[in-house]
C-alpha cells in the first residue's frame, strides 16, 4: 500500500519533469532578428553507472536558428535562454535519478496502482471501438506501456521469447517517454492507437493463421515505436530549416529513419533482446526498419501499386516470410492512417489533433518567413477540407485494397465508418458555406 503510493507519486513527478523538458519545438519570439528554435525532445543522457547510451547519436541538446537575413549566423543566447538551459539540465539530472528507480520498480505502479476500469477495458482490446483516449486517462497517461505490455503478455510472447519483464517494462517506459507529449497528434497516444489497430489486424483470420510469434512481436513493436521522437513537424520543414536529421538521412524518409534508429537505440539500451543470438537481434532490427520505413506517406503509391499487383495476380502466399512481412508493412500503414475508419466520436478527435499540429507548423513557418506548407495554413485550410482530401486520396484507396486482401467484417466496418465520416465532413463544409452566404458580413455585394 505504502510503496504503491510512493511509486505513484514518483511517476507523477517523472511526468512533470519530462513535460517540462520535452519541448517539441519551441521558439523565442522575443528576438526579432533570430528566431530561436530548439528541439528538446531529442535529448537524453540517461545512463546510470556503466550503461552509456549512444542513442540516436544525438547531442545533449539541439538547437537551430533561422535567420531572417541570410547573411551571418548570429548566436544570441539571451539570459532567458541560459536560464532555460540550466534548468533543463537540472531536470535532466533529476529525471535520470528517477528513471533508474522507476524502471526497476514500474511493475508496482503499473500493476497494482492502475485502475480496475483500465484492466476491464483491456478485455476488449481487440474491439474496433476501443476508446484509446479513455484508456489513456484511466492509466494516467500510460496507455502505450499498459497496452503494449498487455498485448505481449496476453499473446504469450513474453513466455515464448523468454523476455525479462523488468527489461520489457523499462523498454516500454522509455518508448513512451520518447514520444513528445506536447505534440497534439504525434504523441504516445497515437502510438498506442496504432498498436491497438495493428493488433486488430493481426487477429484477422488470414494473418492469425499464418503469422508466427516472431511476426506478431515484430508487428507490435514496430507499431509501438513507429513515430518515436517525432518532432511534430514534417520532413519538408526539417529540410527547409537544415535540420541535422535531414542531412543525416539525405532528405529521404528522414523522420521514418529517425523513428527506426531511435527504436533500435532503445532496444539495445534496454537489453530486451540481449539473450537472443546476435543474428536474431540483427534480424529484428533490420526487419523493424523494413516495416517502419513503409509508413512514409509520400511513398504510399509505390506500396499500394505493389499491393494491387499482388492481389490482381493472386500471388500472396503467407507461408512465405517475405510476403508476410510485406503484409506487416501494409498492416502498419493501415493502422497508421486508420483514424477515419474509427467511429465519428473517435475519428473527430484525431482530426482535431492532427489539424492543430499542422497549423502549429504553419504558424512557425509564417513566423520564420518560410514558405507555408500545404495544409498547414490556418488562414486558408480547414479541418473538413483536410479530412476530405486525406480520406479521398490516401485512406480510401488503401483500405479498399486491404478489404480485397482481408474481406472480413472488420474491413467492412472500417469502410463503413470512412464513408460516414467523409459524409459528415462534407456536410459540415456545406453548412459552413451556406451560413457564410447567408451572413451579411460575407456579402461583398453589400
Ligand atoms: C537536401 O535538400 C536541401 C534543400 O533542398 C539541399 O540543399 C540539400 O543539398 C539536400 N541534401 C541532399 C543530401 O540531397
Ligand atoms: C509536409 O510536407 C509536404 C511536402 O513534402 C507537404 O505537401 C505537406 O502538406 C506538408 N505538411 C503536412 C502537414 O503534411
Ligand atoms: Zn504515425
Amino acid at each position: 500500500m505504502g510503496i504503491a503510493l510512493i511509486w505513484s507519486i514518483a511517476l507523477i513527478l517523472i511526468k512533470w519533469i519530462t513535460s517540462k523538458r520535452r519541448g517539441a519545438i519551441s521558439y523565442d519570439s522575443s528576438d526579432q532578428t533570430a528566431l530561436y528554435i530548439r528541439m528538446l525532445g531529442d535529448v537524453r543522457v540517461r545512463s546510470r553507472a556503466g550503461f552509456e547510451t549512444e542513442r540516436r547519436g544525438s547531442h545533449p541538446y539541439i538547437d537551430f536558428r533561422i535567420l531572417h537575413s541570410h547573411s551571418e549566423i548570429e548566436i544570441s543566447l539571451s539570459a532567458r535562454n541560459i536560464r532555460r538551459l540550466l534548468s533543463f539540465q537540472r531536470y535532466l539530472r533529476s529525471s535520470r535519478f528517477f528513471r533508474g528507480v522507476n524502471a526497476q520498480n514500474s511493475l508496482y505502479i503499473l500493476d497494482d496502482g492502475y485502475n480496475g476500469q483500465a484492466k476491464c477495458m483491456l478485455e476488449k482490446v481487440g474491439n474496433w471501438n476501443f476508446d484509446i483516449f479513455l484508456f489513456d486517462r484511466l492509466t494516467n497517461g500510460n496507455s502505450l506501456v499498459s497496452l503494449t505490455f498487455h498485448l505481449l503478455s496476453h499473446n504469450g510472447l513474453i513466455d515464448h521469447f523468454q523476455l525479462d519483464m523488468v527489461k520489457l517494462r523499462r523498454f516500454l517506459v522509455m518508448v513512451q517517454e520518447d514520444y513528445h507529449s506536447q505534440n497534439p497528434y504525434h504523441n504516445a497516444v497515437h502510438a498506442a492507437d496504432v498498436t491497438q489497430a495493428m493488433y486488430c489486424y493481426l487477429k484477422e483470420p488470414k494473418l492469425a493463421k499464418s503469422f508466427t510469434p516472431w511476426d506478431v512481436l515484430l508487428g507490435l513493436i514496430a507499431a509501438a515505436t513507429h513515430d518515436l521522437d517525432h518532432p511534430g513537424v514534417n520532413q519538408s520543414f526539417l529540410i527547409k530549416t537544415n535540420h541535422y536529421l535531414a542531412t543525416l538521412y539525405k532528405n529521404t524518409s528522414v523522420l521514418e529513419n529517425h523513428h527506426w534508429r531511435s527504436a533500435v537505440g532503445l532496444l539495445r539500451e534496454s537489453g530486451l533482446f540481449a539473450h537472443m543470438s546476435a543474428e536474431d537481434r540483427q534480424r529484428m532490427e533490420s526487419q523493424l526498419g523494413f516495416i517502419i520505413l513503409a509508413t512514409d506517406i509520400s511513398r504510399q503509391n509505390e506500396y499500394l501499386s505493389q499491393f494491387r499487383t499482388h492481389l490482381d495476380r493472386g500471388e500472396l502466399c503467407l507461408e512465405n516470410s517475405a510476403h508476410r512481412h510485406f503484409i506487416l508493412q501494409m498492416a502498419l500503414k493501415c493502422a497508421d492512417i486508420c483514424n477515419p475508419c474509427r467511429t465519428w466520436e473517435l475519428s473527430k478527435q484525431w482530426s482535431e489533433k492532427v489539424t492543430e499540429e499542422f497549423f502549429y507548423q504553419g504558424d512557425v513557418e509564417r513566423k520564420c518567413n518560410l514558405d507555408l506548407s500545404p495544409l498547414c495554413d490556418r488562414l486558408t485550410s480547414n479541418i473538413a477540407n483536410i479530412q476530405i482530401g486525406f480520406i479521398t486520396y490516401l485512406v480510401e484507396p488503401l483500405f479498399v485494397e486491404w478489404a480485397r486482401f482481408s474481406n472480413t467484417r472488420l474491413s467492412q466496418t472500417m469502410l463503413g465508418h470512412v464513408g460516414l465520416n467523409k459524409a459528415s465532413w462534407k456536410g459540415m463544409l456545406q453548412e459552413r458555406s451556406s451560413s457564410e452566404e447567408a451572413d451579411p458580413a460575407f456579402d461583398d455585394t453589400d
